[in-house]
């Protein structure tokens, strides 16, 4: 089974994440700029005496599609990664995946989503 892991983070936690994730051998992601709100509804700004609300904060969503013996240890990388203890860290969705297909060469499924020294090329058999 394939999953796809959206993680929507602090823009100044990219980088790390984006590393950590290098690091086990998650090759493939894209990033998104977004914007957004959880529970808080968003924060409360002020300049001269005066408030405002900025309801749709600025987020980076990293999107990962990969195979779901990898995504708890790719959860705990971004976690890891991305935290701060501070309210708005970020949350993380987890989707399942019908298909995936590469274009250039008709590869589907779980060998369009291999790459040389990812985490299951790099994985010893049992
Ligand atoms: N239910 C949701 N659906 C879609 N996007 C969401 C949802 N909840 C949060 N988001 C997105 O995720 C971001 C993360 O929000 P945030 O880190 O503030 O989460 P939270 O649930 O409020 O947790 P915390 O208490 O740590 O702030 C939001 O800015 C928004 O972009
Ligand atoms: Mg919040």
């Amino acid at each position: 089974m394939t999953k796809k892991i959206e993680a929507i983070i602090r823009e100044e936690a990219l980088d790390a994440v984006k590393d950590a994730l290098r690091a086990i051998g998650i090759v493939g992601m894209n990033v998104f700029e977004v914007r957004g709100h959880g529970r808080q509804g968003g924060i409360e700004l002020s300049w001269r005496g005066t408030t405002y609300q900025m309801d749709l904060i600025p987020k980076m969503q990293v999107n990962i599609v990969l195979s779901d013996h990898n995504v708890e240890k790719a959860i705990e990388t971004i976690c890891n990664a991305a935290r701060t203890g501070n309210t708005g860290d970020g949350i993380i969705f987890v989707y399942p995946v019908e298909d995936v297909i590469r274009i250039r060469t008709g590869e589907r499924g779980r060998e369009a989503l291999s790459y040389p020294d990812d985490i299951d090329a790099r994985r010893t058999p049992a």
